[in-house]
């Protein structure tokens, strides 16, 4: 997932100067070794080796069976997009639709609508429409590992879509994408889910895909033929034309692409209820392919723009559950967050650790342990174990859960969040995460965030990298500073919302066995407690902020922290001022050199820089690995 194609080569070289100093401490345990008894050593070497040569004889026919399989993503997908646009699902009435499509996703949240379904389901339509409906569901499923998500009957929809001044409250969901092809059958699932539960004309869909190489587009076309088909508006740029510049600093990429997909707030709307029509102004010229569904009631203006809802939810390429963004939409923040979890991987372990870990699974093989341990030298015998994917799993299997995001997260004491129990460190926040209540923090992304839109709106605000002289944080760091600065500081994150990035994860993020020291709620048990009280957390305006040195993808965090106090100086205002001047330069340029930018764009294909969103590959190895 994510960009696991960019991370390889480093991987590997890493992996070839720890495999030659190993080699080198090799000779000196071999003596010892062979001192005990030279033949036994012998013989369970030539075992190892032919060991060995089996193993990558499997390796070889590994790689020709992984492209076999992209194919076969790319035509199930297709097919999957062809077969939805065929079925016209655009035909049948459009609660009726919502009504299958909930039933057949989650049939536990579908039974709060029992009377309309009793009424439904008696006639030959529904009979009809459910059959199509959960045929798709099965293909989904069906393709990639999907993830159930169990509804939480104490939830209640019902006061979304409804603002505070009794007026309508209008939602984005904006994400971008780039080789998801794992996650996104789970991803349509929900999404269409989350869609079918919201009221209808409060929400609308923005995807900005850019770079990939599996089979993320047709996915994301059997989204757009659901969404279409239940009346969705929104927009979904497929091969995008966003690439990384040579010289573009990571973050400024990230937060560029990130802008993308939120530009419905701002960009005009100019285009009727149709499909693939290229705005005018689009900077997106040269993309492959935008499909946008049009407004509701065709009350599309060309100098209003597209979609200014109130709040957004921004998704990364993650496991969520519908039931968990519905969560999420009923607090009152600013900026409201789940938590993230992935688990710790092998070759992230000590040393020790790993060699002892080699030793015990040789043991199993019948080598005894002290040669197991010394056969942990052999280096290319270490490194193909180390990468094998059954051994990796069996040590995913029983690692606990640990916190991710710890780049972006800070508790209200402005610390770094902990990757285990008990995560924060200020005693109020303490008390609520064990209870798996929302408790304050200084920032937070996670994966799944609810944003305000009027930093966006009403300031002008952008996610953005960092301007000269402030710290070189991650974009979303910058945005919880920019939000406080304008006043928007109430930032929550609810602790019974969990997301994950592999299936695995998934399946596992909402047990108390794996992720420990906090207590699963469900939204009955939040209603019952006491609401968060602001004043007691700490008002101080500062943060650890960790920054990206210059020119380095990764953050040490045992060097890269540092307080730093995000209130003063503005860098919202002097961001803000530079974006307009920026802005003001790009209209004086004449037309034909802005021509020549996009022709020369064009020059370099096939470069592939596109990081992932997570924070992952930026985070340092672990201590003492
Ligand atoms: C969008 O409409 C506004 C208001 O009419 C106008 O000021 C602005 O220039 C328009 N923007 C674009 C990109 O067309
Ligand atoms: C920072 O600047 C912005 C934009 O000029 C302004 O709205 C905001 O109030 C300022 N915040 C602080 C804390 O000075």
């Amino acid at each position: 997932m994510g960009a696991a194609a960019w991370d390889d080569g480093r991987k590997k070289n890493r992996g070839l100067t720890r495999g030659r100093s190993l080699l080198f401490s090799t000779l000196q345990g071999w003596k010892q070794a062979a001192a005990c008894n030279p033949r036994v050593v012998m013989s369970w070497a030539a075992v190892m080796l032919l060991l060995l040569y089996l193993l990558s004889g499997r390796h070889r026919s590994r790689h020709a069976q992984e492209a076999l399989q992209r194919n076969r993503a790319q035509s199930v997908a297709a097919t999957l997009a062809g077969k939805v646009a065929e079925l016209n699902l655009g035909q049948y009435d459009l609660e009726l639709l919502k009504l299958a499509v909930r039933h057949a996703i989650n049939p536990a949240e579908a039974a709060s609508h029992l009377r309309e379904i009793q009424i439904a389901d008696s006639t030959a339509e529904f009979g009809s429409l459910m059959g199509k409906v959960q045929g798709i569901v099965w293909d989904l499923t069906h393709a990639q590992a999907t993830v159930e998500c169990i509804w939480d009957p104490t939830l209640h929809p019902g006061s979304l879509g409804k603002g505070k001044m009794g007026n309508t409250e209008r939602y984005l969901v904006a994400a971008n994408m780039h080789n998801n092809e794992e996650v996104l059958p789970h991803f349509i699932l929900q999404l269409i889910h989350l869609f079918a539960v919201l009221p209808p004309e409060t929400a609308f869909l923005s995807i900005y895909e850019s770079g990939s190489k599996d089979s993320t587009g047709a996915w994301l076309e059997v989204l757009q033929h659901l969404l279409a088909a239940m009346h969705i508006p929104h927009r979904i740029v497929i091969g995008g034309s966003l690439t990384r510049a040579k010289d573009q600093a990571r973050i400024d990429f990230l937060a560029q692409a990130r802008n993308r997909a939120l530009e419905p707030l701002w960009l005009n709307s100019s285009m009727a209820t149709s499909t693939s029509l290229l705005l005018p102004h689009d900077p997106e010229v040269t993309d492959r392919k935008l499909t946008a569904w049009g407004l509701p009631g065709g009350r599309a203006k060309s100098s209003k723009p597209m979609w200014p809802a109130d709040r957004i939810v921004f998704l990364n390429d993650v496991y969520f559950c519908a039931r968990d963004t519905i969560r999420l939409l009923q607090h009152d923040g600013d900026m409201v967050c789940g938590l993230d979890f992935d688990r710790p991987k092998l070759e992230e372990m000590p040393g020790e650790f790993q060699r002892n870990r080699f030793a015990e699974d040789m043991r199993r093989m019948w080598a005894p342990r002290w040669l197991g341990y010394q056969l942990s030298r052999v280096a290319p015998l270490f490194f193909r174990w180390r990468g094998s994917p059954s051994v990796n799993a069996a040590f995913k299997a029983e690692s606990d859960m640990e916190f991710y995001d710890i780049w972006v997260a800070r508790d209200s004491d402005g610390n770094l969040f902990e990757k285990h129990a008990p995560y924060v460190t200020d005693p109020y926040s303490l008390d609520r995460v064990a209870r798996g209540l929302p408790f304050p923090v200084k920032c937070c992304w996670n994966g799944m965030v609810i944003l305000s839109s009027g930093p966006f709106l009403r300031h002008g605000t952008r996610i953005r990298g960092h301007e000269k002289g402030e710290c070189a944080a991650s974009e979303c760091t910058l945005l919880c500073n920019d939000f406080q600065r304008l006043g928007f500081s109430r930032i929550i994150v609810d602790p019974s919302v969990r997301l994950a990035y592999t299936h695995r994860d998934a399946r596992d993020v909402h047990s108390a066995r794996f992720v420990k020291g906090i207590r699963l709620t469900d939204w009955a048990d939040v209603q019952a407690a006491p609401p968060i009280d602001w004043s007691l957390t700490p008002h101080r305006p500062y943060a650890k902020c960790c920054g990206l040195p210059e020119g380095h993808d990764m953050i040490d965090f045992d060097k890269d922290c540092k307080w730093d106090n995000f209130m003063t100086p503005n860098f919202t205002s002097i961001a803000l001022r530079a974006r307009t001047q920026r802005a003001h330069s790009m209209e004086a340029r004449p037309a034909p050199s802005q021509q020549q930018a996009a022709g020369s764009q064009q020059q370099a294909p096939g470069r592939e820089e596109w990081p992932t969103l997570r924070g992952e590959r930026l985070l340092s190895t672990r201590n003492g690995s």
